[in-house]
């Protein structure tokens, strides 16, 4: 049979009839229905298809161990997000745990392992802050012995792998285990708002669609409690720039936290730091793995 524009679709989607695999089938044609009809709605020219394909080559060629510009690619157009939510959706009814929010690319492995109350930012910063919170199930018990990994930039919105050499390796990260009453706390100081890498060919797209590039402030955590599902999330600077637009469209309400200022030289004290500090609290609510979601 002769290709035509009119039998294209069903053609290819037909080619995959004998795909063992019946999630990669369904896969499969849905992504070349999908393809065909954007490609019918825009009929690109063919400089345009070129274009495109050069686009995905650098993204692809931009790509190494430490960064992944097809994820960045999935961030800014709002894939990461859609498939994360989707991934964590609840049923009616359900109670409410934390939201859960993208990874990005600033997570390391091997976090460092800090004792409760330990300082996270080693090179020192201008405005202390405490961050305080109880991980707890669904059920309400506290869940003692869990993990909790942080990692977040500094006060200028450099987190320590982008400047190596000149932050300390482990600046902004520890990996902390809640006491016996599911509770966590460390100091750190207060991160900025940041850009997202634009040297590659997403900072291109992002040019040349007027777009900027910030996302607002935050600190990043993954939360994990044995019998339970794991959270991956961060609490966001409350009144920071960008809120409303975050270039990879990863805030939830429900994750913005006060950072309020707290003059009181005996809680400082007790946290090892001076008066005023900021405080910020970031409770943690994990689902039981046999609970549906
Ligand atoms: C981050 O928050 O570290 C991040 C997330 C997505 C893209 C770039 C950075
Ligand atoms: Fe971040």
């Amino acid at each position: 049979m002769d290709f035509t524009e009119k039998g294209a679709t069903e053609a290819v989607v037909d080619s995959f009839r004998d795909t063992p695999d019946p999630r990669l089938k369904e896969l499969a044609a849905s992504l070349v229905r999908h393809l065909h009809a954007f490609v019918r709605e825009v009929e690109p020219t063919m400089a345009e298809w070129e274009q495109a394909i050069g686009f995905l080559t650098r993204t692809g060629q931009m790509c190494d161990d430490n960064r992944q510009e097809f994820i960045l690619l999935s961030d800014v157009l709002g894939v990461s997000m859609l498939v994360e939510t989707i991934n964590s959706r609840k049923t009616a009814g359900a109670a409410p745990v934390t939201a859960s929010t993208v990874l990005g690319p600033f997570h390391l492995a091997d976090s460092p392992a800090r004792e409760l109350g330990a300082r996270i930012d080693l090179a020192g910063g201008s405005r202390p802050c405490v961050v305080t919170g109880q991980v707890t199930s669904t059920t309400g018990a506290a869940l003692a012995g869990a993990s909790v990994d942080v990692w977040q930039c500094d006060e200028r919105g450099f987190y320590d792998v982008q400047q190596p050499g000149k932050q300390p390796p482990g600046n902004g990260r520890g990996l902390f285990v809640t006491d016996g009453e599911g509770r966590f706390w460390f100091r750190t100081v207060v991160p900025s708002h940041y850009p997202i890498p634009t040297d590659g060919p997403v900072g291109e797209l992002l040019a040349a669609t007027r777009r900027h590039a910030y996302r607002p402030a935050h600190i990043h955590f993954i939360v994990s409690a044995p019998g339970h599902h794991p959270v991956t999330t961060h609490f966001f600077v409350g009144g920071s720039p960008y809120l409303d637009s975050d270039a990879v469209f990863a805030v939830k309400q429900s994750l913005v936290r006060e950072f309020s200022e707290i003059d009181d030289a005996v809680r400082a004290e007790s946290f090892g730091v001076t008066a005023p500090f900021r405080h910020a609290n970031a409770d943690i609510v994990l689902q039981p793995m046999a609970e549906h979601r």
